[in-house]
């Protein structure tokens, strides 16, 4: 038992959404989090850009906010950044752990583009970093992906990473409505940021895919390794075209191990729209919910739903980080630092196997289907289904005179995305192919 009862002294750089609610919790929660971890903690400072900014909803004691963000860790045993971005965030750590405090972050993109720096950091210091909270908010996925499953072979982790996406693609879907009008209304409703670069783009997805594929894979991996693609180009009618095929469409991060064509052995990171069936379990996850479907090889395959942003949500991961980090101050000993002993290469997106679903409009004339057909078989693209839909012309007649074009929906077996996408550059290129309406690929099933 421990008898000294000395306060482990908490600095917070950053009072936003995220810091926000870490400090209530850490000032309200205070005695209960005291009896868990065997000493109190205590909230010293919390660093803010703006002084002047009026914070008394939180109801948090006025003498606590500086704006000297450096001074302030160097009086702290744990540091809890929720600043965001790259710079100060990273100074601040690095000077965090040069004093010897713990750092608990929530900061993929900083994570994601210099994590092993941050992690030498930490070894030197023989300090802690932890990270939950950066990843898919209040959900426990990187612990359980980083300890739990220390003893299995993780061989696939595709998620739902992104609330404000998730949400957008479900509204299309529930709406029929278009990409902008519907981000227009997520920012309304306060799901979308004013700049929803990040999320729509799919660099907060891919920043969290790094993350993951670094900790399932023992690999390094950054953001600028994960092959990305966002929502932009999703349109009304490639949602309305999966609909048509029992699917929905997700923006997905997807890490797994693989090999190439030559059976080089490596893993592919990647974050893009997809089409899933609606019995996929991930088909399920609405609104801004997250969730991640790991498959490893003992445990099978495992699932994690729940909030991935917002104050509290994250701020309970943060909070979870915080007691772990202190209770090894208590007791000794560290958590488990960088591992990446694998040293697996990222293959390249070419050398995915995906499956497409390809949308053609084409003229409705004899020999047309062959052609097509040729397309696929010349890149070694074998076709799984083929389904054709006649086009009603202005004249009100199926395929009348006057157009004569019908629309083919393709979709295809497994086979390197290189492959198929050099199939639709040659569709493309058929006279008989008047437009590529909509490709996208295709997962779980
Ligand atoms: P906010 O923009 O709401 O808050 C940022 C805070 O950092 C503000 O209090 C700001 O001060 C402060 N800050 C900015 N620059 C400095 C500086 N130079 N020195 C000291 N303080 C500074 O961000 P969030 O709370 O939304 O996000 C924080 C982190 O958590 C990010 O890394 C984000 O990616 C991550 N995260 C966020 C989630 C969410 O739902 N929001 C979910 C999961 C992770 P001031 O108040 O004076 O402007
Ligand atoms: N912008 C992110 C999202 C916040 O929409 O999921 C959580 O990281």
């Amino acid at each position: 038992m421990d008898s000294d009862k000395t306060p482990i002294r908490v600095a917070l750089l950053g009072c936003g959404t995220v810091g926000g609610a870490v400090a209530q919790k850490l000032t309200g929660n205070a005695a209960e989090l005291a009896a868990r971890v065997g000493r109190p903690i205590e909230l010293v400072g919390i660093a803010v850009r703006r002084a002047g900014r009026d914070r008394s909803e939180l109801g948090l004691d006025p003498a606590l906010f500086t704006t000297d963000a450096e001074g302030l860790v160097t009086r702290a045993d744990i540091v809890v950044e929720v600043i965001g971005g790259i710079d100060p965030a990273r100074g601040l750590i690095l000077r965090a752990m040069e004093h010897g405090a713990s750092v608990v972050t929530a900061n993929k993109a900083l994570l994601a583009e210099d994590g092993p720096t941050l992690y030498a950091a930490a070894d030197a210091a023989g300090v802690d970093l932890y990270y939950e909270a950066a990843v898919a908010g209040a959900i426990p996925i990187l612990r359980p992906i980083h300890e739990s499953l220390a003893g299995d072979d993780v061989r696939r982790v595709i998620g739902i990473v992104n609330g404000t996406t998730n949400f957008v693609l479900d509204a299309m879907d529930t709406t029929g409505a278009g990409f902008g009008e519907t981000v227009e209304r997520a920012q309304a409703l306060g799901y979308a940021e004013a700049d929803p670069t990040a999320d729509v783009e799919g660099f907060d997805a891919a920043a969290k895919a790094a993350i993951l594929a670094s900790l399932a894979f023992h690999t390094r991996v950054s953001s600028a390794d994960v092959y990305r693609e966002g929502i932009t180009d999703v349109t009304a009618s490639d949602i309305r075209a999966a609909r048509e095929m029992g699917c929905v469409v997700k923006l997905l991060a997807i890490c797994e191990r693989t090999s190439d064509d030559g059976g080089t052995e490596g893993i592919s990171v990647r974050v893009h729209p997809a089409m899933i069936p609606r019995t996929h379990p991930l088909a399920a996850v609405r609104e801004a919910y997250n969730a991640v479907f790991v498959g490893a090889d003992a445990a099978g395959e495992l699932m994690f739903y729940g909030q991935g942003a917002g104050g509290d949500p994250t701020a309970s991961a943060v909070l979870g980080d915080v007691v772990a980090v202190a209770r090894h101050h208590v007791s000794g000993g560290r958590g488990p630092g960088e591992i990446a002993y694998a040293d697996l290469p990222v293959l390249p997106m070419g050398s995915a196997l995906t499956r497409y679903h390809i949308s053609l409009d084409v003229a409705d004339r004899p020999g047309v289907l062959a052609v097509v057909a040729q397309a696929f078989a010349e890149h070694d693209v074998s076709i799984e289904t083929v389904r054709q839909q006649v086009v009603v012309d202005e004249d009100g007649e199926p395929g009348g005179e006057a157009t004569s074009h019908a629309q083919l929906i393709v979709v295809t077996h497994m086979a390197p995305d290189a492959a198929l996408a050099a199939t639709v550059d040659a569709l493309a290129a058929l006279p008989a192919v008047g437009d590529v309406t909509s490709v996208m690929r295709v997962e779980g099933s």
